[in-house]
């Protein structure tokens, strides 16, 4: 067969071949590669990159089609400090976005990108965000600088040929995302593993619709259709047109009687969303016929039906999962996803070319070599403290692998949503689980969300911060006018999806989990079914709608009524300083703050 030549361009749109040529202008690219998204060119990539040193082929009996890659120790999680809305006006990005003058922003771009990829290959890579085709689909295309990022793309999108065809068929607005990682070469100089730049801007212009991101190599600063695209471009577009884009996992709960209920639910980053759209219900479930299907893991785009009747996609293709804490034990359908086809990133490597990290079994096997390539034991890490694996370490696996994938994740109409929940990583005041009294309630809970910080992020771990509908780091427009279109979105609903909120992390006087999460989560989650299909019953406070015990069923479980009380406490002191942070949230916010907000504060005060 003869070999195809990467240089020539694969689609015909005018204006697609222009920014092409203008870019590689501006960037210097020693070569163009157009991405056909064909298997012999992925293969062909991660040959190159095991050659370049960037990849390590692990051992094909125990992984099989499995890479592993060790980032730069500087580049190992999304910067939100350095992340940008660079719309026209300050005021529409709003206080918790970082904003510069487009203009200025555009000229330190140029200079940025003037000559960045010289000695590099520009990677033409067109992707579809949803199944190839659906009218929930959006388009793109990423100009890059880094097989890496070809290839964890293939996994997390859908890529190439397909996506080309329907952009010379231009029925679709092409959103243009220019990704370097800021390391140009000169002429015969070595290149490294990891390239990075010290300097990183992850900038957005949300009127025209355009991602430009320098310096990193790394999951949502790099693989632009997930953060950049498929939420802070697509909360823009869902704005104007009528639609959510959402920092969400979807799954479809299936009942005894096989009927199915999907729910969406918005948790932080690293708070339990892969977990929780991958749950494998305790067995005194399954033996009654529940089941749980996962849709997806991170992103919902959601969208009233011509009934009036919310339906969402996922509109990835794979799961950028974290891997620390990842075992047969507490997740083992994310396990089966990645046994293959899969890239490691910053995790620990064996001698046999297998992988290992923090969690994934309980005594760690000899002879590791850490995630930035130290040798690792037990020993060494009592006085070193390092980890195995970087606690942002992480799986690129294709969602087809999913043992639980719900039959109807690629359906271009998406699934219809009953019932969204919202939760954070609260070791106190938050209780396991409550209900939202109505839709405008159940946004003021949303928007007034607490979670502490993790590792997905570079800033301070544990600090409880307000992370709106787990949204903060991802609405690219003014916080206020999300809410605002939020408490809007309910006029188009001929059925509103009940509102929850929960928290699996609350912890003990002893400092441990008080509730045992992962599976067990089920039991709330059949409560929250069951409410959302009017068959459940539950007891009003001044925070919502909560279980009495005898309402969730513990079959299989010994959990004491007095330990679910502590679960479920609502404790005064806390709350009132709870509310003193719903309202830093607000003042940050109040010229653009919907009403019903002020009201819903006003009301849970009342009550309180
Ligand atoms: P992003 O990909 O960053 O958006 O994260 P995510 O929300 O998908 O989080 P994920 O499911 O990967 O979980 C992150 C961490 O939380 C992992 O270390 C999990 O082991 C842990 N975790 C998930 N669910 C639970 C739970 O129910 N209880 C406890 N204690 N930990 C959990
Ligand atoms: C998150 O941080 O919420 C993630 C990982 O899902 S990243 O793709 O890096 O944003
Ligand atoms: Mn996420």
């Amino acid at each position: 067969m003869k070999k195809r030549n990467p240089a020539k361009p694969l689609a015909e749109n005018k204006h697609l071949l222009k920014w092409v040529e203008k870019m590689s202008d501006l960037c210097k690219p020693d070569a163009i590669h157009w991405v056909d998204g064909s298997q012999e060119e992925y293969d062909a990539l991660c040959a190159q990159m095991v050659r370049s040193g960037t990849f390590t082929k692990l051992n094909e009996k125990l992984w099989p089609g499995c890479y592993y890659a060790r980032s730069d120790a500087t580049d190992v999680a999304r910067v939100e400090d350095r992340t940008y809305i660079c719309s026209y006006s300050k005021d529409a990005a709003g206080p918790t976005n970082n904003w510069v003058n487009p203009y200025e922003m555009r000229s330190k771009l140029k200079h940025l990108f003037r000559g960045c990829m010289a000695g590099r290959t520009m990677y033409v890579l067109p992707y579809s965000m949803g199944p190839i085709g659906s009218p929930m689909s959006q388009i793109g295309v990423q100009l890059t600088d880094s097989p890496y990022v070809v290839v964890n793309m293939r996994i997390m999108a859908r890529i190439g040929l397909p996506v080309f065809e329907q952009i010379d068929r231009a029925e679709k607005r092409v959103v243009p995302c220019m990704h370097s990682v800021g390391a140009p070469l000169k002429p015969g100089q070595k290149d490294v593993a990891w390239p990075c730049n010290k300097e990183k801007y992850i900038v957005h212009f949300p009127e025209t619709r355009e991602i430009w991101s320098y310096g990193s190599g790394y999951g949502g600063n790099a693989l632009l259709g997930k953060k950049c695209f498929a939420l802070r471009i697509a909360s823009n577009m869902a704005r104007d047109e009528g639609w959510m884009a959402e920092h969400m996992l979807i799954l479809g709960v299936e009942d005894p009687k096989g009927a199915k209920t999907y729910v969406a639910a918005a948790f932080p980053s690293a708070c339990g969303k892969t977990n929780f759209a991958m749950m494998i219900p305790p067995a005194s479930f399954q033996k009654k016929g529940w089941k749980v299907w996962t849709v997806g893991d991170d992103i919902a785009w959601i969208r009233p039906d011509a009934n009036g009747r919310l339906r969402a996609i996922n509109p990835e293709a794979g799961f950028f999962g974290v891997a620390p804490g990842t075992s047969n034990a507490t997740n083992p359908n994310a396990m089966a996803s990645l046994a293959k086809n899969t890239i490691f990133t910053n995790v620990a490597l064996t001698p046999e070319g297998g992988v290992w990290w923090e969690g994934m079994t309980e005594t760690p096997p000899p002879q590791l070599t850490d995630w930035q390539g130290n040798p690792w034991t037990p020993e060494i890490a009592k006085t070193t403290g390092a980890k195995a694996a970087h606690a942002n370490a992480r799986f690129t696996a294709p969602a087809s692998q999913c043992p639980t994938i719900d039959p109807a994740w690629e359906d271009p109409a998406g699934v219809p949503i009953s019932a969204f929940i919202f939760g954070g990583r609260r070791a106190t005041t938050m209780p396991l689980v409550f209900q939202a009294f109505n839709w405008s309630t159940g946004v003021y809970i949303g928007a007034t969300m607490g979670s502490e910080m993790t590792a997905a992020a570079a800033g301070t771990i544990g600090k409880v911060r307000r992370d709106p509908m787990a949204m903060l780091p991802f609405c690219g427009y003014h916080m206020g006018d999300y809410f605002r279109h939020w408490i809007t979105m309910q006029k188009r609903l001929s059925e509103v999806p009940r509102v929850f909120h929960v928290n699996w992390f609350r912890k003990g006087a002893d400092g441990k989990f008080l509730w045992p999460g992962f599976g067990e989560n089920m039991r709330v989650l059949k409560w929250i079914v069951d409410r959302a299909r009017g068959r459940a019953l539950a007891k009003e406070t001044p925070i919502g709608w909560v279980p009495h015990y005898d309402d969730i069923d513990w079959t299989g479980l010994k959990f004491s009524e007095e330990k679910f009380d502590e679960l479920q406490r609502f404790d005064r002191a806390l709350w009132r300083a709870e509310v003193i942070g719903h309202e830093e949230l607000f003042l940050d916010l109040h010229d653009h703050l919907p009403k019903e907000m002020v009201y819903e504060r006003e009301l849970l005060i009342c009550r309180m």
